[in-house]
């Protein structure tokens, strides 16, 4: 049987594309990983895959920023990949690149979205004074972090929260939240059409959640 392929777009540590690579090893994933491709070379995300999945460039050594794009579609078409994954990936992608892969290409984001587009989430959520925050998984589409949702995880925001405090517990529902988005894509059961997100074929008017889609999948550091 040959597996379904996903590549990860990283810029940092890539503590989602671990939470992949551990979901994928402890047979919560069935699916290939093909790729870490990154805009910095030092990116700590490529070091947790080996030598031969590791793509990277420095956007500045191109002569153009869709010169650099069209070398990272190039490398990405020949992984190969089913489903492209941004993973802390910090750069706007540009539309060719989008159109090059348009329903295939999935984004985490660490906020509720449509609340808190962008850099700095959870600074933002605290300004606001949110009372629930979490993170999101979405199409890409070329306007940033606004592409159709697919699923959310949520959390309250407590008294005393900062911005750090909230950063760890949402990434810790950010490794659960991805793997399971990612199952149900390989399973090929989602897809998007005109803005809007498919699942089984049915339109989604609401993002699915964490625990809809952990009944289904039940995720090893899951709270009964
Ligand atoms: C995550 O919070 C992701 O949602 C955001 O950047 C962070 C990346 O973390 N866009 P990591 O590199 O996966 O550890």
């Amino acid at each position: 049987m040959t597996l379904p392929r996903i590549a990860v777009l990283a810029s940092g540590r890539g503590s989602n594309l671990q939470a992949i690579l551990d979901a994928i090893a402890q047979g919560r994933l069935d699916a290939r990983l093909v790729g870490v491709f990154s805009d910095r070379l030092q990116a700590g995300a490529l070091m947790r895959v080996p030598p031969e999945l590791r793509w990277s460039a420095r956007p500045s050594s191109f002569e153009s920023r869709q010169a650099y794009e069209r070398a990272l579609g190039d490398a990405l078409a020949a992984s190969g990949a089913d489903w492209i994954v941004c993973a802390g990936y910090m750069r706007i992608l540009g539309e060719a690149l989008i159109a090059r892969f348009a329903g295939r290409m999935l984004n985490i984001h660490p906020s509720l979205l449509p609340r808190h587009r962008g850099l700095h989430t959870h600074a933002a959520a605290l300004a606001a004074g949110d009372a629930e925050h979490g993170c999101s998984v979405h199409f890409v589409i070329p306007e940033l972090d606004a592409g159709s949702l697919i699923a959310q995880a949520r959390l309250p925001v407590e008294a005393g929260d900062t911005p750090e405090t909230l950063a760890s517990r949402v990434l810790a529902l950010e490794h659960r939240l991805l793997p399971a988005v990612l199952r149900l894509a390989v399973a090929g059961r989602l897809s998007e059409r005109d803005g809007t997100t498919y699942v089984d074929g049915q339109p989604r008017f609401t993002p699915l959640t964490l625990d809809s889609l952990e009944r289904r999948m039940p995720h090893p550091e899951a709270t009964p």
